[in-house]
């Protein structure tokens, strides 16, 4: 049976309808429009559908829309909304071929760097993106000239 769900997303009340078990990222992708959030591995491993829970980084593919009944959800629309710095020093430093990661880590770096998180701190909870291009080199490159 579906629910209905009231949360915040990026500064702004919204309310989907589904499965309570169904993941907030098909909602983000199929009831919100907001795209960016990517559909990896689908099983909590690549980090790619990452966004923030009340500022936490979490993945959205595994998280159920049950549980985010009056929080706060940024995603990476959020973030090129706030026009943070990351987001620039990304494209300076040309961190990626493909970008399917991208939105997952700017989401997650960017949140950590706010967080006033050092670089090495933001590299190690990296772990959890996975880049299949090997561009991990340009990115840490652009979360260093940021976090420092
Ligand atoms: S798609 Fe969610 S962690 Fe891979
Ligand atoms: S740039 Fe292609 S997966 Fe990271």
């Amino acid at each position: 049976m579906n629910e209905a769900v009231v949360f915040t997303l990026n500064g702004k009340e919204v309310r989907i309808e589904g499965p309570p078990a169904m993941p907030l990222l098909f909602a983000l992708r199929g009831q919100l429009d907001h795209k960016g959030t990517r559909l990896g591995c689908g099983e909590g491993h690549c980090g790619a559908c990452t966004v923030t829970l009340d500022g936490v980084p979490v993945t959205s593919c595994d998280l159920p829309i049950s549980a985010i009944a009056g929080k706060n959800v940024g995603t990476v629309e959020g973030v090129l909304a706030a026009d943070h710095p990351l987001a620039a020093a990304l494209i300076r430093h040309q961190a990626g071929q493909c970008g399917y990661c991208l939105p997952g880590i700017l989401t997650r770096a960017a949140a950590l760097i706010d967080q006033g998180q050092c670089a090495e701190d933001i590299r190690n909870a990296l772990d959890a993106n996975l880049c299949r291009c090997g561009a991990h080199g340009r990115i840490m490159a652009a979360i260093q000239e940021v976090a420092s």
